[in-house]
Parts: C-alpha cells; structure tokens; sequence
C-alpha cells in the first residue's frame, strides 16, 4: 500500500495548473486522484477525464472538476497504473478491466504516466495473464482464434456471473507465460475481428514511477 501511493503521489507533482488530466483505474490510481482531490481543494485548477465509471465517481466525490471525453481534442497528461512493465516501458493493463478506454486516452495523451509498484517490474512481459477485450458476439469463436496464438484464454468472471466491461463487452484473460515481442503479438490481436483491444501498451507510455515498500518512489530509467 506504501509504495502504490508513494508512486500515485510523486506522480501528481508533475500537475500544472490549466492542465488537462486523465485519470486511470486501478488501486493505485486510487491514491493519484485522492491526492488531485487535496491540490484541486488548495487551489489546483485542472480539468479532468477518466477512464472508467469508477475513477469518475471518486472524483465527482472529491470535486475534481470533470468534462466528458467528447468535449476533449488533447490532454496534457494521464496518470495511470499497470500490471506489468518491462525495461522498454512496455506494459500490460487491463487487470482492472478498464483498458479500452484507458488506451482512448492514453492515445490522446501528450504524457502517459505510469504509476506502478516494484511487484510490477519484470524483464519480459506474460507472467500476468494478458487482458484481451472481446465483442460478446461469437466469442467462443474469438477464443479459439486466441488460443491459436499460443495462449490459454480464460474468460474473465465476477461473483459467477460473466465480467462485463464498461462497454458491455466480455473479456478474455490470456496466460502466455512470457511475450518474447509485444508490438507482434499487438498486430495478430488485431486482426482477430471479435478483438476489440487488448492490454498491450506498447511505446506509448513517457514515463514509469515506481514505488518502494519503504515508501519512496523514483522514476525507471
Ligand atoms: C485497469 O484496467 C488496469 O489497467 C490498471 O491500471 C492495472 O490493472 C493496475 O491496477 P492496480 O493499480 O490496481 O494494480
């Protein structure tokens, strides 16, 4: 829990006023937009967008000020976590089944900023099971057609009911083991029609903050 926030907040430092923001998903998100909660309160004037029904609560909670992404052409920054980051800054997201539109905005983004633990390093990407988004339609189908890549999908579930994702679609959680080249794997995803996105974040984050148990945070180099 330290070094989630520790990383969240050394991350909200790097807010300027007039900025535009996006808000991730995800427990360690969680204590970026408490702290924008406390600067906004002393004054910070920002605006923000975010990337699921969760986040957007919490920071209606805390009145940071929210416009709706259709009102969005840039935005300055996005603050937001991940399951597993590499050397390259090469991610998985998803776990927090939000990855659509956190890759919407982190694609709009002029600075994605990556909030992680040190749990999450790792030197090749695949030990966490990659999320994959799928259109309801014919997805026993899509499964297969995913397995074919090597991997085993397990479609994802919540109090034994189906996940729904915030766009009513399903998801499919891949086990790879180990993702020797992320940018192909992202193309072959791709191509699969009944693939929506997937939790590949590949060359698009700017920076990776990571948190210490002990509480203080650096940047990956
Ligand atoms: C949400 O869909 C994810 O991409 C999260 O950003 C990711 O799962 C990290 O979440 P935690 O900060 O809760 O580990």
């Amino acid at each position: 829990m330290e070094a989630k926030r520790a990383a969240a907040e050394l991350a909200v430092e790097l807010l300027q006023d007039g900025m535009t923001v996006g808000l991730g998903t995800g427990s360690t998100v969680y204590y970026s937009i408490q702290a924008i909660g406390r600067k906004v309160a002393n004054g910070l004037s920002i605006r923000a967008v975010a990337t699921s029904v969760r986040s957007e609560m919490l920071a209606k909670e805390l009145d940071i000020p929210m416009i709706p992404f259709s009102e969005v052409e840039e935005i300055d920054m996005t603050i937001d976590g991940a399951d597993e980051a590499d050397p390259e800054w090469n991610l998985i997201k998803g776990g927090g089944g939000a990855l659509l539109r956190e890759k919407i905005v982190a694609d709009a983004s002029k600075q994605l900023i990556i909030v992680v633990d040190e749990s999450k390093l790792v030197q090749r990407l695949g030990r966490f099971p990659l999320p994959v988004e799928v259109v309801p339609f014919g997805f026993e189908l899509t499964q297969r057609k995913l397995r074919r890549l090597g991997c085993e999908p397990k479609l994802r579930m919540s109090d034994s009911q189906l996940y729904m994702t915030d766009n009513g679609n399903y998801m499919m959680d891949c086990e790879f083991d180990s993702i020797a080249q992320p940018g192909r794997l992202s193309e072959e995803l791709h191509r699969i029609p009944g693939v929506v996105e997937h939790g590949l974040f590949v060359g698009m984050a700017s920076q990776v903050i990571v948190g210490r148990l002990d509480g203080t945070a650096y940047t990956l180099d």
